[in-house]
């Protein structure tokens, strides 16, 4: 269906790296609802360090945690030989490069998306990581550094020459962060560039909008990110959707608090009960997004402290009534 160099996926939805989120339990539940691929968040070749344990436990994968992308952040060649160097002990099966974070700390490093006003260095950036893994490389890009600089399209032909196996792309540019609509028309012609694989980002908040990506772009997949926050469902209602053109209904309030326990337990299971109830509290604000009369059990589970006082909360939300919009509507 999608393939990256020689790794062949069953499909082409796949969880987007986002930092603070893309844990091994986020990813395992995503998997789990039909993400093909799943990225952990970016890793900044500077902080990888061979025997840090947080390298470690970013790093932790186990059987249902694959295909697994991997995504470097950095931009002098030493860091990134060193960081490939420690990655070689660890299992994954995609290694991405980040020329996409739009945040100052990192662009002003020059990293991220500021490797976007620089295409040569980024090409030798990605000269470099293609020579030293035998992995599939990827690149994630943005439409460009701002509105008069849009270049995704020959940012994308330098890293295909660069032996780089498919384009991430987020239709937006630098300046925009996360503001204004996404740029189909770039992907489109980003698409038509290159023969390697393009999977398109930006909006996937919905079936609906995973088809106008498709749609509008062409892109060969596409990568979720916000829309999966709480709302794992989303990648079955994007397969279905696809499939048949019809949406699924929108889950019921006690597959949600299903959902929600798991979580929680993997959470427990994986960063220990005290990091693990406190990780969560995050994903509890966002599995309830949209829920009316919330504020109070939100306080609650921001305040309990284990597992089985954060378990006590989610069983009190089965008596809220259910307020989630339809799952898919086109924004
Ligand atoms: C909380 C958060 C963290 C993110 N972290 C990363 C990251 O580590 N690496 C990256 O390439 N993109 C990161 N992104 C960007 C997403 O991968 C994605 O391209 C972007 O959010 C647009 O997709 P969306 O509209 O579906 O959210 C992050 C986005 C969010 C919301």
């Amino acid at each position: 269906m999608l393939k990256i160099g020689d790794l062949k996926l069953k499909s082409n939805l796949i969880l987007a790296p986002m930092a603070g989120v893309t844990d091994l339990p986020f990813r395992t539940l995503n998997h789990r609802f039909g993400a093909e691929l799943a990225f952990i968040e970016m890793l900044n070749c500077r902080s990888l360090g061979h025997k840090s344990k947080k390298t470690a436990q970013m790093m932790s994968t186990n059987e249902t945690d694959r295909p697994l992308g991997v995504q470097l952040l950095g931009c002098e060649p030493a860091y990134i030989e060193r960081a490939m160097d420690v990655l070689e002990k660890y299992r994954f099966d995609v290694l991405d490069f980040n020329a996409a974070c739009p945040e100052r700390k990192v662009t002003r490093r020059g990293e991220g998306a500021s490797l976007l006003q620089n295409p040569p260095k980024l090409q030798q950036l990605l000269k470099l990581v293609v020579r030293r893994t035998e992995k599939p490389v990827t690149v994630k890009i943005r439409t460009g550094w701002d509105k008069d600089s849009v270049n995704a399209g020959e940012v994308a032909r330098l890293a295909e020459d660069a032996g780089v196996r498919a384009i991430f792309i987020h239709g937006r540019t630098k300046q925009q962060l996360y503001a204004g609509s996404v740029d189909y028309k770039t992907i489109r012609q980003v698409k038509k560039s290159v023969k390697i694989p393009v999977i398109g980002s930006g909006d996937v908040f919905s079936a609906a909008l995973a088809q106008k990506m498709f749609d509008e772009t062409g892109c060969d997949g596409i990568l979720v990110a916000r829309g999966a926050l709480g709302n794992p469902w989303i990648f079955e209602q994007i397969r279905h959707y696809l499939k048949t053109g019809k949406e699924l209904p929108a889950p019921a309030m006690e597959e949600i608090t299903r959902v929600m326990k798991e979580h929680l337990e993997l959470c427990v299971d994986f960063f220990g009960e005290k990091f693990g109830v406190i990780i969560y509290r995050k994903f509890f604000g966002w599995y309830t997004k949209g829920f009316r009369k919330i504020r109070a059990l939100r306080e609650a589970a921001t305040g309990a402290k284990t597992q089985a006082a954060v378990l006590g909360v989610i069983d009190q939300i089965g008596c809220l009534r259910y307020p989630r919009p339809a799952a898919s509507s086109v924004k």
